[in-house]
């Protein structure tokens, strides 16, 4: 395999399954593993049924790592706090198109406050939502388990939707990373990548695991197999 192949997709280890009694031995592990940014997903108890962390926590691991940040906002009126996780050393901002009225207003805020902007669809939510937002964004985020939770089980019918996007992307002629969340594994990160992903989410595949560099090269190579 060349390298310019493999550096075509991206792992972005979710450390909402790492042990958060050593947040800073977890990134550390992930960036030995090569991980190429790393996801954090926040969430508000109401738009997802699960708490677990804001900008002080994206803060404390912008402090301790280089590594490019993706904040996956599952909260209500994220446009609110759009400027405080700027503030916190996020590099993309991810909003779910299900919590924005008004999503191109949403993503306008996220690029003029200087981050990238991203949209995330929740499985029951169809491809064609993207369609006016599409040329405004950097990133889609297809989601393969419905958010709140770490360790859920890949809705393998997701792939007809990532086949979908990446259609519709390809069409754009826009460059935007496709990147998927939700059950990500060695089992199922070669079709992901076949169906068109260009970024792989994956936290308990990752940190469930007792060599966490090595199931991120596992994941990277299963991924281009
Ligand atoms: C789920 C989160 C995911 C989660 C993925 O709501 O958005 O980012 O951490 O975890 P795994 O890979 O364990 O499904
Ligand atoms: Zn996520």
């Amino acid at each position: 395999m060349n390298r310019a192949k493999r550096r075509s997709i991206a792992i972005a280890p979710s450390i909402l399954s790492a042990d958060f009694r050593d947040l800073r031995g977890q990134i550390r592990l992930a960036e030995r593993g090569g991980a190429d940014w790393l996801h954090l997903d926040v969430m508000d108890g109401h738009f997802v049924p699960n708490i677990t962390f804001g900008p002080m926590v994206i803060a404390a691991v912008r402090s301790i790592s280089r590594l490019p940040l993706d904040t996956h906002l599952m909260i209500e009126k994220p446009m609110k706090y759009v400027e405080d996780f700027r503030e916190a050393g996020s590099t993309r901002c991810i909003v779910h198109v299900e919590a924005c009225v008004h999503l191109h207003r949403t993503v306008e805020r996220i690029r003029q406050s200087g981050m990238k902007a991203g949209v995330a669809l929740n499985p029951a939510t169809p491809a064609s939502a993207l369609g006016e937002i599409l040329p405004f964004v950097d990133l889609v985020l297809v989601m393969t388990v419905n958010p709140g939770f770490g360790g859920q089980d890949f809705i393998a019918s997701m792939l007809r939707k990532v086949r979908e996007v990446a259609g519709m992307i390809a069409e754009s002629r826009r460059k935007v990373i496709l990147e998927v969340d939700g059950g990500v594994s060695d089992q199922n990160a070669a079709a992901l990548v076949r169906a068109g992903a260009t970024s792989l989410v994956a936290g308990h595949s990752i940190f469930s695991r007792r060599n966490v560099p090595g199931a991120i090269r596992g994941l990277r190579t299963s991924a281009m197999r």
